[in-house]
């Protein structure tokens, strides 16, 4: 990690920021990115739409690269709930082929999605005994002929646990399941190549690892893409939407999960950190990631603190810690600067801006908590 990329992020000047599992730092260049905005609104011509297109599809082609996807089968949108909604509008779900096999560690938007499908004839099986870890040799023996889709989480956000998606992807070809994947909590800290792995569908979103704001997106398989057709949709999913005529079809590709008109400023803001990881690329990412993480497992073995995420090389980007009282112990450490967020464990999430000094500062001060 070079010292001249931790200087592009203003927030580390105030803080030790291990936080970027629920919101990552943005990039000093949001700063031009939201002057130019407002230079754009202030001196407004219809023609400012043309340029953002431009500019979202140069964000959409970006992201494409960086998780292996090929042209036009990415869509963006304000958040995953939206494109989620959207997918799952696209199935009929005939008693025969209705399940759609989910785990209980998901972000609460899968249940809460998933569920609302009951009514249209949906069965949710949940997978999981409560504990932090998912066991993935259950979860693949709860796919069946019977099984619709499989949506499940890269890694949780809840635990880090992670999931070993290639083999997931596999069982499900054998039964002829759909597989989609929440990465949100795995894009731009962990490697994710979406051609490879053969997934129908990746949603991920950018105010996290990626170091954005306010934009989510959705991978579609493009084999898959052309073949469906969601119920929840809007204009800009038709064919030749800027031609403001009424669509006789739908766009190709991932386009046809578009909505209504598009907020251009998250995609625009959310370009500079994409581009400052695409830049380091995933796999240093990955490294730092996996060295400044094996420095809080280390700390917390030493200190006697039980560790909930796996400690092996497949952990993710999260290190979850079981503290008791663990919500006040986050906003005591906040009050010293020392950022984290808490969600039923303490979750510790350094990225790539973070140095090995700061994880045992914000280590030090933990210790201090353990033993209070
Ligand atoms: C795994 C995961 N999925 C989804 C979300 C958010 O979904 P949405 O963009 O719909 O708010 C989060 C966190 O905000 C998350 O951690």
């Amino acid at each position: 990690m070079s010292h001249s990329l931790r200087q592009e992020f203003p927030l580390l000047e105030s803080c030790v920021y291990v936080n970027s599992n629920s919101t990552g730092a943005i990039p000093r260049g949001a700063q031009t990115v939201l002057e130019r905005y407002w230079d754009t609104l202030r001196s407004w011509r219809d023609d400012a739409w043309l340029g953002w297109h431009e500019e979202l599809d140069a964000y959409v082609s970006t992201l494409e690269r960086f998780i292996g996807a090929t042209p036009g089968s990415v869509v963006t949108d304000a958040n995953l709930s939206t494109l989620l909604s959207r997918v799952a509008s696209c199935f009929a779900f005939r008693p025969h082929r209705n399940r759609v096999v989910i785990t209980d560690r998901e972000f609460p938007t899968i249940p809460f999605v998933w569920q609302a499908q009951q009514r249209l004839g949906a069965e949710v099986d949940i997978v999981g005994d409560g504990g932090p870890v998912i066991d993935q040799a259950e979860l693949e023996r709860r796919i069946d002929e019977r099984t619709l889709i499989v949506c499940v989480p890269h890694a949780s956000f809840s635990s880090g646990a992670t999931l070993d998606l290639a083999s997931l992807v596999r069982r499900a070809r054998e039964v002829g399941a759909l597989v989609i994947v929440d990465a949100f909590q795995s894009v731009g800290v962990m490697p994710l190549d979406v051609t490879a792995l053969g997934v129908d569908f990746v949603l991920g979103g950018s105010h996290k690892w990626m170091c954005g704001v306010g934009t989510a997106f959705l991978y579609v398989r493009p084999e898959l893409a052309d073949g469906l057709e969601p119920t929840a949709t809007g204009w800009q999913a038709g064919e030749h939407a800027l031609s403001f005529q009424p669509a006789t079809a739908w766009a190709p590709g991932a386009q046809r999960f578009a909505g209504g008109t598009p907020f251009p400023l998250t995609a625009l803001v959310s370009r500079v950190g994409l581009d400052l990881l695409a830049g380091v690329g995933i796999e240093a990412i990955r490294a730092h990631s996996l060295t400044a993480t094996g420095r809080v497992l280390e700390r917390a073995a030493a200190a006697g603190i039980p560790v909930v995420s796996p400690a092996g090389p497949e952990r993710g980007g999260v290190v979850c810690l079981d503290v008791p009282d663990g919500e006040a112990v986050k906003y005591r450490l906040a009050k010293r600067n020392l950022i984290c967020s808490w969600r039923g464990y303490l979750r510790i999430g350094p990225h790539v801006y973070n140095t090995l000094d700061e994880i045992d500062e914000f280590m030090d001060a933990l210790e201090q908590e353990w033993h209070r």
